[in-house]
């Protein structure tokens, strides 16, 4: 009986992938990658030296890991430039979805390194500081050919 109540609330959650407007799947997506920079901008700043907070890195960077793994569930069918104006994916990330789950495989992979650096001790910052920029390319790597606009 206690279980049936702990579940039917989640029952009553009607979403479903599928019925989520394509607006919506845009600002979570941008805000999914909102969320990517601001670890990126932490670890960097770490990175740098500018705090000392070494401790913290393993968890940006183990976040920067589980939303690549994320990261092609933020594309569903519908989301694209065709639905929304507010997009900035190009048509490319769905009509080369290998390629875009390759992009994001190296930024799982890049961060996945970073992870390992995290856990040393002591911390080598100048080590830390070369993975942070090659996490910073699997980054650009993808905005070029999936991003349209790329400033960064
Ligand atoms: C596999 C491809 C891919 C990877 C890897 C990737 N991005 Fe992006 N990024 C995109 C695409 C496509 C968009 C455009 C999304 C949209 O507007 O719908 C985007 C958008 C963004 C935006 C703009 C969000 C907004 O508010 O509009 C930022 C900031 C960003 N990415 C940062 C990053 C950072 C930092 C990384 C690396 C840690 C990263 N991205 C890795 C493809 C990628």
């Amino acid at each position: 009986m206690r279980a049936l109540v702990v579940l039917l609330p989640l029952l009553a959650v009607p979403a479903q992938a599928g019925d989520i407007d394509p607006e919506t799947a845009v600002a979570y997506r941008q805000a999914s990658f909102g969320a990517l920079a601001k670890h990126m901008k932490t670890t960097g700043m770490i990175a740098k030296g500018q705090v000392p907070h070494t401790g913290d890195l393993e968890t940006h960077a183990v976040a920067l890991n589980m939303l690549a793994k994320q990261l092609p569930g933020w594309f569903p069918e519908g989301t694209g430039p065709e639905a929304s104006e507010k997009t900035a994916a190009l048509p490319a990330a769905w009509s080369d979805r290998e390629g875009l789950e390759k992009a994001a495989k190296a930024l799982e992979d890049a961060s996945a390194k970073l992870i390992e650096l995290s856990k040393q001790e002591p911390i080598d910052l100048t080590a830390v500081k070369a993975q942070v920029g090659q996490v910073g390319r699997s980054c650009g790597g993808c905005h070029d050919t999936f991003k349209k606009d790329d400033d960064h």
